[in-house]
């Protein structure tokens, strides 16, 4: 693979994720990285400690010689940095992590042919397991895909959807852990109940879960491994009844449509 220059625009959380997955690479696309932010110079020497990454408060002295461009500042930010971006680009690929900031948003900010993509991570990106949607902008060439591959993989698994369905499928990868954090503290808090202590109760539920996920990726579908564990009329069907009759389904779509809602109404703002 071509050996390319990166510039991370923004140093937070999602930033460190991407940077340390491409860090754990085998084979590297990146010839050097430069991670960029606005005000915090301890976090930059930090990072540059910790990844051997160059650093840089002043961004735009390194525009001109980066062939990536990856955003990871928060989505009110990128409006201002696109309008900065302009004067300095020249064909780079730009990439957003930015909640709600879609290739045509993008493509309507940044100068004409500008290659873009937008990638939507989940927090199981800081260790390697996000689950990612993509999508690309008009400008994307092959070239650019590899490229894009290339990130992405550092981060995890990734599917490229359509900028509509990754803007709709954000609550089901992306806020739906909440989901499913919210279902493992009332698990634990039932355990804690039956007298184990905190600990007991952590292990016992993560494992659980975690061996549940497992069992899912194996290829078996989420009704027949359910249907393994619920013997007609038995007590884990007593159970799961009563999750029915109160249209657990139902509460898990309805949350995700209010997710969406208010995801485009923030969008819109
Ligand atoms: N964390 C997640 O799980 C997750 C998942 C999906 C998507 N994302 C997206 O990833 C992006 C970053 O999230 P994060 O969790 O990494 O946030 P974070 O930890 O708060 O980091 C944000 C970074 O952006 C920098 N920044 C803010 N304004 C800037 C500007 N105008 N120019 C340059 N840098 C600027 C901040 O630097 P200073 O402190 O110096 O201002 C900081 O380094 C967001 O757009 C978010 O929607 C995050």
């Amino acid at each position: 693979m071509a050996n390319y220059n990166l510039l991370m625009i923004g140093a937070g959380r999602m930033a460190e994720a991407i940077v340390s997955g491409l860090r754990n690479k085998e084979e590297t696309a990146f010839n050097s990285i430069t991670v960029s932010n606005k005000s915090d110079q301890e976090r930059l020497s930090k990072l540059k400690t910790k990844y051997q990454v160059h650093t840089t408060s002043d961004w735009k002295s390194v525009v001109h010689k980066s062939d990536v461009i990856i955003l990871a500042a928060p989505p009110s930010a990128h409006e201002a940095l696109f309008s900065e971006l302009s004067n300095h680009l020249d064909k780079q690929l730009i990439i957003t992590v930015a909640a709600g900031i879609d290739p045509s948003t993008m493509e309507v900010h940044l100068p004409e042919d500008t290659p873009v993509c937008w990638f939507m991570p989940n927090t199981a990106a800081l260790i390697g397991k996000s689950m990612t949607t993509f999508a690309c902008g008009k400008s994307i060439e092959h070239h650019h895909r590899k490229i894009i591959e290339h990130i992405l993989s550092s981060i995890g698994e990734y599917e490229e959807l359509t900028e509509q369905q990754v803007h709709d499928l954000t609550a089901v990868t992306g806020s739906a852990p909440a989901f499913l954090y919210l279902v493992t503290e009332a698990l634990q808090e039932t355990a804690k109940e039956y007298g184990l202590t905190n600990e007991q109760a952590k292990r016992l539920v993560t494992k659980m879960i975690s061996g549940s996920a497992a069992m899912l990726e194996t290829g078996t579908n989420a009704d027949e491994l359910r249907a393994q564990v619920t013997t007609p009329g038995g007590s884990t069907a007593a159970g799961v009844s009563v999750l029915e009759e109160q249209s657990l389904k139902k509460i898990i779509k309805d949350a995700i449509i209010a997710t969406n809602e208010h995801a485009r109404k923030s969008t819109k703002e």
